[in-house]
């Protein structure tokens, strides 16, 4: 029987579906966040009512801005009301601020949270207490922030105790939209320009979004400029459609003997749709249809139809504009005919969890000859995934990822620990269970 912990799967005949996916995770983030230190007040619709955006709103509610909220009739969407508080208006926590199981609402955050006129902590579950924080601890030091990690290894809780913030010129060493957001959003409040130069391109939303806020942004290739602003508009949003989410559809269209799948509305952005391409390289059958702007991002339509799909090598620059899609990925290269090879990811080892060892683990217990690599995998397809009961270590893709391998897999799939998905896709197992 299905309960909240784990989740068993039967393989269907025919997937023949058209789904409303939720909301986009990093934008809802950011529609939060970012209008809480706008000067005014904003609406946002479509934002997911996933636990992590949830922890967002609670911190922004706790440093004292109203959020009025309204769930729609499934529960897997908010329509928000924030009222910002402008760029200074944060004030001191009650208590320490609790980020869950996100890094995103942990990282962005930090970058609000230096150089206040108060002190305050940050802490998150047991997978984000895991989680690298070197990497934004370092900069906002030298940044003039006074932020520590509390137990002095680089994890949190941190504690953010004032400081003054000036511009600098940061190379960061990894591609990641979380640290550089961490940084625009330092940077805003910094004396002086504060430059960002990137390795390769990642996820865009902050800068886009700050941009149409009316933040002092320039945007140059790899490079970032932010200078010191007096304040930003609100922004009302409609956020778009998840693609991380949309994946798995993607990938059970593709992959399943006798399927077709409409997914309307999805976010298209191109920092964020790398899975597009290369499932397409790999001989996806997938149509992009009614392209549009919504909210200052690409939104489109998503068809995709039963496909033989053959290996591919996954490296280099595409990597982080596809690095939360590569559980499903995996599944999409077990299915595909020849060897599939993924590098230059090692960045997978810091997510909810180490989504090489978790990925390539449940794979080898389904019978798919893999191997987990230094900073990616190798994965030998046969178009045959066994059917068993298979552990997600409670992150909640690589759930999603055993779940829709259940609906081609050879025998039922049980997924243990399965209640995970209500991080980003709350009603994930009642469209499985559409089938
Ligand atoms: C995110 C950025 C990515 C991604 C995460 C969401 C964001 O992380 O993996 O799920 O919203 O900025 P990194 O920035 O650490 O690569």
């Amino acid at each position: 029987m299905n309960n909240f912990e784990t989740f068993s799967i039967k393989p269907v005949p025919k997937i023949n579906l058209k789904l409303n996916i939720p909301g986009d995770k990093s934008i809802s983030h950011r529609s939060i966040i970012l209008n809480s230190i706008s000067n005014g007040k904003a609406r946002v619709e479509g934002l997911v009512s996933g636990e992590d955006c949830i922890s967002t709103i609670k911190i922004a509610q706790q440093l004292g801005c109203k959020i009025e909220t309204k769930i729609n009739d499934d529960g897997s969407s908010l329509e928000c009301i924030v009222h910002g508080v402008g760029l200074e208006g944060f004030k001191k926590p009650a208590k320490v601020l609790d980020a869950g199981n996100s890094g995103t609402t942990t990282r962005l955050f930090a970058g609000l949270l230096v150089g206040r006129k108060f002190k305050s902590e940050i802490t998150g579950d047991e997978s984000l207490l895991k989680r690298p924080m070197g990497r934004i601890i370092n900069p906002l030091s030298q940044m003039g922030a006074k932020i520590y990690s509390k137990d002095y290894n680089d994890k949190l809780p941190i504690i953010f105790d004032g400081g003054f913030l000036k511009g600098i010129i940061y190379n960061m060493p990894i591609a990641s939209a979380q640290l550089k957001s961490a940084l625009l959003l330092a940077g805003i409040r910094a004396e002086g320009k504060t430059v960002i130069q990137q390795p390769e391109i990642s996820r865009n939303h902050t800068e886009l979004m700050l941009s149409s806020m009316g933040a002092s942004i320039e945007i140059s290739e790899k490079t970032l400029n932010i200078s010191q602003t007096e304040k930003i508009f609100p922004v009302d949003i409609k956020v778009p459609g998840d693609i991380s989410s949309a994946a798995f559809w993607i990938v059970a269209g593709l992959c399943h003997p006798n399927a077709n799948i409409l997914l309307e509305n999805i976010g298209i952005n191109k920092t964020r749709s790398g899975i597009l391409s290369i499932l397409k390289s790999m001989g996806g059958k997938i149509e992009i249809n009614n392209l549009k702007k919504v909210s200052g991002e690409d939104v489109a339509d998503i068809y995709v139809r039963t496909s033989n799909l053959h290996s591919t090598i996954i490296e280099g620059e595409i990597i982080p504009l596809l690095i939360d899609e590569i559980p499903i990925l995996a599944v999409a290269a077990a299915m595909a005919e020849g060897t599939t090879v993924i590098k230059d990811a090692k960045e997978l080892k810091f997510k909810e969890s180490d989504r090489i060892e978790a990925t390539t683990n449940w794979l080898q217990n389904a019978g798919v000859n893999c191997e987990a690599t230094n900073d990616g995998m190798v994965i030998e397809g046969t178009g045959r995934i066994l059917g068993g009961e298979f552990d997600s270590q409670g992150d909640h893709r690589i759930a999603m990822s055993i779940g829709i391998a259940g609906l081609f897999s050879e025998s039922p799939i049980t997924v243990i620990d399965s209640k995970s998905v209500e991080i980003s896709y709350p009603n994930f197992w009642n469209h499985i269970s559409k089938l």
